[in-house]
């Protein structure tokens, strides 16, 4: 038998015939040119060319897991969703993620995490794709584009820029509430597995008798929320770089498979139209005392990818994929999500990404999309128009949409009509008073000081104290005392200092 005869171990090309070398390539000679006919050699340098596929805009770093959620409780009075019934389980992926980060970047450096879910269940793929946060930096998807590239890079240099940060909050200021969390403890979270998981929009859920609800949902870590201090998530971006990645892969090779408690909090359908502020609006949470958690079930995660790339790479979550008992809801932000991310997969990952193993529902597909780069699943000699007169339906659903709201008047272009309780500030105030502890508001002093002394000059570091005090009186002065102290100028004549 020669070399070319050994199939069994050897490595092999792309069709599957023997690879004729790994190390050699083919030559006139030893010292002579190489040949255009070694395919091989050719294969694998022009597959190398492509072996990227763009990385996310934004969450580009990240890592994830597979998993399953069982319902505990019964919350069908809420919702007809099949794997929110009790007693179902519903296999899911989850992927963790940072926001600003480049692949590559540091998993510990100060930032939202995304928490991405895609529950495979009976009635096909339902994806909640939320934050460790339970608001968001802005409430109109218009503003989204700019927020990121506030968050990315400079133009010119090419650098991360805390300056243009402050530029974009503090004229922003929905933003407070968010950026009070993000300075706060929880823009640090130890692991992945000690930081809480919420769907951050105001979904609906819908009974068997087309009943509708508003609900929140939230992921509560059974590991306890654990932080990092500045210093320490510092000293870890440099030491280990992937550290969030490792600690969930090496906790579930070990067998230590982490869980969430998930819980929603649940508004009768009449209730958002006289809510005391707009409950859509995703700045804002709602009170406890109002609305309290009703437990659903619990979610572990228990296995690993076996090939990052083919399963978390190329993993493809949306918002916009809802499944019956589960609909959107009028929060602007999440209506423009909903079209935002199957159009960032057909560009990141290829027109048909959804027919990949990651992404492929565990139900039969039967849609009228056929064909475009590589195809994967067919459904055989079907009729590929509707209507037909083969045996393959059309959908057709007509009158009131059960996940549907009332929608009235003339087109605009509009801030959401406020509320007596809308405001910015009162949420983010309340937290740094009431809910952080004497150290955490003491970190969150220095946090922000030093993100200001980091390069952020006039008018934006006036902006950003009175940004601060606006939150909290005493905080923004403390902000304001460590900027000047740490060499700030004071502001120029004729600057707001109030
Ligand atoms: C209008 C506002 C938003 C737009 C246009 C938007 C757009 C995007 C896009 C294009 C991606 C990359 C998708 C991909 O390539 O697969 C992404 C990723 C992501 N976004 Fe958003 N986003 C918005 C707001 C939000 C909000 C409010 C949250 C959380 C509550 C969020 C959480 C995430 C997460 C977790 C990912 C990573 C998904 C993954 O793990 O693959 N985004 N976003």
């Amino acid at each position: 038998m020669t070399k070319r005869d050994k199939q069994d171990t050897g490595s092999t090309m792309s069709t599957g015939a023997p690879a004729p070398s790994d190390r050699h390539s083919l030559t006139i000679g030893p010292n002579g040119p190489i040949l255009l006919h070694d395919v091989h050699f050719l294969e694998q340098m022009a597959h190398f060319n492509r072996e990227k596929v763009p990385e996310r805009q934004p969450h580009a770093k990240g890592g994830g897991a597979y998993g399953v959620f069982e319902t505990t409780e019964d919350v069908s009075k809420y919702t007809k969703a099949a794997l929110f019934q009790k007693g179902e389980k519903t296999d899911l992926l989850i992927r963790f993620s940072t926001v600003a980060g480049e692949q590559g970047s540091p998993d510990t450096w100060r930032d939202v995490r995304g928490f991405s879910l895609k529950f495979y269940t009976r009635q096909g793929n339902y994806d909640l794709v939320g934050n460790n946060t339970p608001i968001f930096f802005v409430r109109d998807p218009m503003k989204f584009p700019h927020f990121i590239r506030s968050q990315k890079r400079l133009p010119d240099s090419g650098l991360r820029d805390n300056h243009m940060q402050w530029d974009f909050w503090t004229a922003n200021p929905e933003s407070a509430h968010q950026v009070t969390y993000l300075m706060g403890p929880r823009g640090l979270p130890r692991t992945w597995r000690h930081m809480n998981g919420y769907g951050s929009h105001t979904f609906m859920w819908i009974n068997e008798d087309g009943e509708r609800f508003w609900v929140k949902y939230h992921f509560h870590t059974e590991q306890g929320m654990e932080f990092f201090s500045n210093a320490e998530a510092m000293d870890m971006a440099g030491s280990d770089a992937d550290f969030h990645r490792r600690d969930l892969f090496d906790a579930i090779a070990r067998g230590d498979h982490p869980k969430w408690v998930l819980s929603v909090q649940v508004m009768p359908y009449e209730d958002a139209k006289s809510y005391c502020f707009n409950p859509f609006d995703l700045t804002k949470v709602w009170p406890h005392a109002d609305y309290p958690l009703i437990r659903v079930g619990v979610m572990t995660l228990n296995r690993n990818p076996e090939n990052f790339f083919a399963e978390i790479e190329q993993a493809a979550f949306s918002p916009g994929n809802v499944v019956p008992g589960i609909g959107l809801s009028p929060d602007k932000m999440l209506l423009g999500r909903a079209f935002a991310y199957n159009d960032a997969q057909r560009r990141r990952i290829g027109t048909n990404f959804h027919q990949l193993p990651v992404n492929q529902p565990k139900v039969p597909v039967n849609t009228y999309m056929f064909d475009g780069h590589m195809t994967y699943h067919h459904s055989g000699a079907q009729p590929v128009y509707a209507p037909n007169s083969g045996d393959r339906t059309w959908a057709d659903e007509t009158g009131r949409m059960e996940d549907g709201w009332e929608a009235d008047g003339e087109m605009v272009r509009s801030a959401y009509t406020l509320r007596a309780d809308d405001d910015d500030f009162g949420q983010p105030g309340t937290m740094v008073r009431e809910v952080f502890s004497d150290a955490e508001r003491d970190g969150l002093v220095d946090t922000v000081a030093g993100s200001l002394l980091g390069g952020v000059r006039s008018p934006v570091l006036e902006r950003a104290i009175d940004y601060w005090k606006s939150i909290d009186a005493d905080v923004g002065r403390r902000i304001e005392e460590k900027v000047r102290k740490g060499g700030a100028p004071e502001p120029a004549p004729g600057m707001s200092e109030s």
